[in-house]
């Protein structure tokens, strides 16, 4: 009996230690339903200049998929809920969409998961029945294309299917979905597929009643009185994010599945909203996914799985302004549909995904595609009247080179549009200039605006960068870390 319960430690730390070596990454889901979506090509030089390299989409379109080619972001496909019975119906159809949609792609667009069907278990009972068939024949067209260890099959579910999630260790998932749930789980542990799962703390928030402080929503300290304490594990909960991953953790365990990893499908927090959703805002959604990611970057994991990492992807990139619904509905994005930032997150030495965000840096620079005769025109304007400075592009001057027009424009257009206090107006010019958050100094020619000059920020120090919007949600990982720690402890006395 010992020797069995080491050994179950002894394969759970195995478990826990190779799940860990995995690095959590930030993704983006990608929706379509914006009236004017940018072409393919365009979402692509997007999501590079933002240096997102994890996407999901909510169907298999050709044209993304080729455009995503070559590129190194990795990408999840979905087979949207309409075609799901055909799939389950019919190995070759399920063979057939695998070969249309994934095959003839790879791996020069490089497709890391399938995602069949979305949140089917919550919101179409009928074709709930016929999921894991599905799921078993889109795996099998990829075991027989000899792809199955590089792509990974599962399903997005909704957090509502998971029952009283606080405290997460009484968490159980809806019962009556037992019949196609353990099926589902056998069928991810088998296959070393990942349980996915959407999150969204605005609606548990907005549907508690003010239950759940707005805070513990967003990732914010919160006072300890007002720490949501797990009264079995005594674990201290500090957001609602990862007490609801907890919870989905312990629903598994309880069906006797303990080692099916966790990915975040969809979250993320409206920008704005109707007069009933007050809490859709600038200020919050940006707090929302500023603190998320740097959550699942910082790979602090949860109090259940510390260091075990929460793969996440954004809701979403674009604003979808056709979506019906509330308000709120059409608000979920961090650009719009020309690429220009909804907000600038505030993501100060993370790094990885949306990094040149991170100081709420801007810049106002000339479009790629601008006509070199009405740049020249930008120029001259910027430099005469517009009273910009234009001396460090004289020869030998650091912003002489590289000498050509887009170049020299960026320079006048950036130092007028931060003359301007960064209006977005005074980014224009007769529409040849954008806002960007990539900063484009180069060399010694440093532009109005980057860090460590004279610009908008001033000579901002290492010291200074270190320390600015982390504090404080920096001191709450860290308490949570050492409570973490005791949890690990108990947890191995219950296991043995
Ligand atoms: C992001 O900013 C860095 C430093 O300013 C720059 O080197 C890099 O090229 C930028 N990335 C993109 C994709 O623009
Ligand atoms: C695709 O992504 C996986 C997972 O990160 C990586 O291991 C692999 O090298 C990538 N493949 C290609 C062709 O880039
Ligand atoms: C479904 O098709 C795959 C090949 O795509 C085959 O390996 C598998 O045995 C088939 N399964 C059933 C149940 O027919
Ligand atoms: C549990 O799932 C069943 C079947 O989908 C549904 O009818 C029921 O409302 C769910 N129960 C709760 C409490 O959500
Ligand atoms: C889980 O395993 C325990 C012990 O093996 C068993 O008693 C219990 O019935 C199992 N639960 C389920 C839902 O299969
Ligand atoms: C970011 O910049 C905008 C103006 O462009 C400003 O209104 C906002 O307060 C800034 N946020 C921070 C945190 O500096
Ligand atoms: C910033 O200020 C420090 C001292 O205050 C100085 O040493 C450094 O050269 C300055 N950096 C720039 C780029 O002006
Ligand atoms: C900043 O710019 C002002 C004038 O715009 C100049 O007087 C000052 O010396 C500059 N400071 C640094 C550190 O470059
Ligand atoms: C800022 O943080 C980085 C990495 O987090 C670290 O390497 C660097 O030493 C820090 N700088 C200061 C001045 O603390
Ligand atoms: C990241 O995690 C480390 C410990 O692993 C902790 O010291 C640090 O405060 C965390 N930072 C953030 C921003 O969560």
């Amino acid at each position: 009996m010992a020797l069995h319960s080491c050994l179950l430690l002894l394969l759970l730390l195995l478990q826990i230690s190779l799940l860990a070596a995995d690095e959590a990454f930030i993704g983006v889901n990608i929706g379509t339903s914006l009236s004017d979506m940018p072409h393919p090509t365009q979402v692509v030089a997007l999501l590079k200049s933002q240096q997102i390299h994890h996407v999901r989409l909510y169907d298999a379109d050709q044209a993304m998929l080729i455009a995503l080619a070559k590129t190194g972001i990795e990408v999840s496909v979905s087979v949207p809920n309409e075609e799901l019975l055909a799939i389950a119906q019919s190995n070759s159809t399920a063979a057939n969409w695998v070969y249309r949609n994934v095959v003839a792609h790879y791996p020069s667009t490089n497709i890391t998961s399938i995602c069949v069907g979305s949140e089917v278990l919550t919101t179409l009972p009928n074709v709930a029945k016929i999921l894991v068939n599905a799921l078993k024949y889109i795996h099998s067209a990829l075991v027989a294309s000899n792809l199955d260890r590089q792509i990974k099959v599962s399903t997005p579910l909704s957090s509502s299917m998971i029952l009283d999630s606080f405290p997460p260790s009484q968490a159980f998932f809806n019962r009556s979905l037992n019949p196609i749930l353990i099926p589902m789980l056998d069928f991810l542990q088998s296959t070393g597929s990942y349980l996915m799962l959407n999150i969204y703390p605005y609606y548990d928030y907005m549907e508690s009643n003010g239950v759940i402080p707005l805070d513990y929503a967003l990732f914010k300290p919160l006072p300890p009185n007002k720490e949501a304490i797990d009264s079995n594990t005594l674990v201290h909960y500090t957001n609602v994010f990862d007490a609801v991953v907890d919870a989905a953790y312990f629903a598994m365990s309880f069906l006797n599945f303990t080692n099916i990893p966790v990915v975040v499908t969809e979250t993320g927090w409206p920008s704005k909203g109707d007069r009933n959703e007050p809490d859709a805002t600038l200020d919050n959604a940006n707090a929302y996914n500023s603190n998320l990611i740097k959550h699942v970057l910082n790979m602090t994991g949860t109090p259940k799985h510390p260091g075990i990492a929460i793969s996440t992807y954004i809701y979403e990139l674009y604003n979808e302004d056709t979506k019906a619904g509330p308000l709120s509905e059409k608000n979920w994005g961090l650009f719009d549909a020309n690429g220009k930032p909804i907000y600038i997150l505030h993501l100060t030495g993370s790094g990885a995904v949306l990094a040149n965000d991170t100081t709420n840096q801007t810049y106002c620079v000339a479009k790629d595609d601008a006509d070199p005769k009405m740049l020249q025109a930008g120029i001259d304007w910027a430099c005469g009247p517009g009273k910009v400075d234009c001396s460090p592009l004289l020869q030998g001057q650091p912003c002489y080179e590289p000498d050509n027009v887009g170049a020299h424009a960026n320079y006048a257009f950036d130092t007028y549009y931060h003359l301007m206090g960064r209006s977005s107006e005074a980014c224009n010019f007769n529409q040849m200039a954008t806002i960007s958050t990539s900063n484009p100094s180069h060399g010694s020619c440093v532009f109005p605006g980057s860090l460590g000059k004279n610009g908008t920020f001033g000579n901002v120090t290492a010291a200074s960068m270190n320390s600015t919007s982390l504090d404080s949600s920096a001191n709450n990982v860290h308490r949570s870390l050492v409570l973490v720690i005791g949890v690990v402890v108990t947890w191995g006395v219950v296991l043995l």
